[in-house]
């Protein structure tokens, strides 16, 4: 179990070198359409944002269970929170808590990062019940600072929390094509800043083996003060 018990003290501006908007890799080969490959979605940041569409006519009507439309999901903190990490010419990387989220979106990143598919309706109700969602978009653009035409899922967070003492991040992911750029730490830093701002200060996460590093750089601490995760094992 890693705790965090003192807030974040690295800088939220951490992409490498120059600010270039990091490229995907060649192997991915050309970027297809929307209809072609599936991954890529036309904008739906309005809904996402809640203020148009029917799932956010439902999210002002009834509540936040009535958000929930198709495959969009509205995590517990709702309020919508957006910062612009880097831009370069007719795309953008951004960095957005709160509005819904594409459960299909979480879905095929988890997927391009390796792990095994889940069900797509416990993934549904865990980001429902989930305290907020933090994610990271490339938004691709009519024009360079002109209305933005399509966004990408490339990383996110999944935060469980209490709300005031306590914090569990879950499913840290970037998109592969983006891994190594710094955009996997500005997601970090800019997620446990979020949580210090809400006076949330016991920040914790499991971590796999090959990954100890990259959350130690961020301040994260294995057995705290000799504190143990232990798991529960079937005995009856
Ligand atoms: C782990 C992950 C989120 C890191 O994202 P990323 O964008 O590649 O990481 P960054 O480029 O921001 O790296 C930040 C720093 O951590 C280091 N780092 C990143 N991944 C690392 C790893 N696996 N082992 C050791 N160091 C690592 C980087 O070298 C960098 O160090 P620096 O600041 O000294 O230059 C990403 O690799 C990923 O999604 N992996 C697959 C899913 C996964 O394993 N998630 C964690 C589950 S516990």
């Amino acid at each position: 179990m890693f705790v965090n018990r003192g807030g974040a003290s690295a800088s939220t501006s951490c992409l490498k070198a120059s600010t270039a908007l990091p490229r995907r890799r060649a192997s991915r080969g050309p970027r297809l359409g929307a209809r072609d490959s599936g991954l890529r979605r036309p904008l739906r940041t309005r809904d996402r944002l809640g203020r148009a569409g029917r799932g956010a006519q439902a999210a002002e009507g009834s509540g936040r269970e009535a958000a929930i439309t198709g495959d969009l999901v509205a995590p517990q903190m709702s309020e919508v929170e957006e910062t612009t990490i880097v831009e370069d010419g007719a795309s953008r990387i951004i960095f957005r808590i709160g509005g819904l989220i594409d459960v299909r979106e979480v879905e095929e990143l988890t997927e391009k990062v390796g792990w095994p598919r889940r069900n797509p309706h416990k993934v549904k109700l865990a980001l429902e019940n989930s305290f907020m969602v933090t994610a990271l978009y490339r938004q691709t653009l009519s024009e360079p600072g002109g209305s933005v035409e399509c966004e990408d899922l490339i990383g996110c967070i999944r935060v469980t929390s209490d709300t005031v003492f306590n914090a569990t991040l879950w499913d840290v992911t970037v998109d592969p094509a983006y891994q190594g750029e710094g955009l996997g730490k500005t997601l970090m830093e800019m997620t446990i800043r979020k949580l210090c701002r809400l006076d949330i200060r016991t920040i914790s996460l499991f971590a796999e083996p090959q990954v100890l590093e990259f959350y130690r750089k961020l301040g994260f601490r294995k057995d705290p003060q000799g504190i143990k995760a232990m798991f529960w094992y079937p005995i009856y």
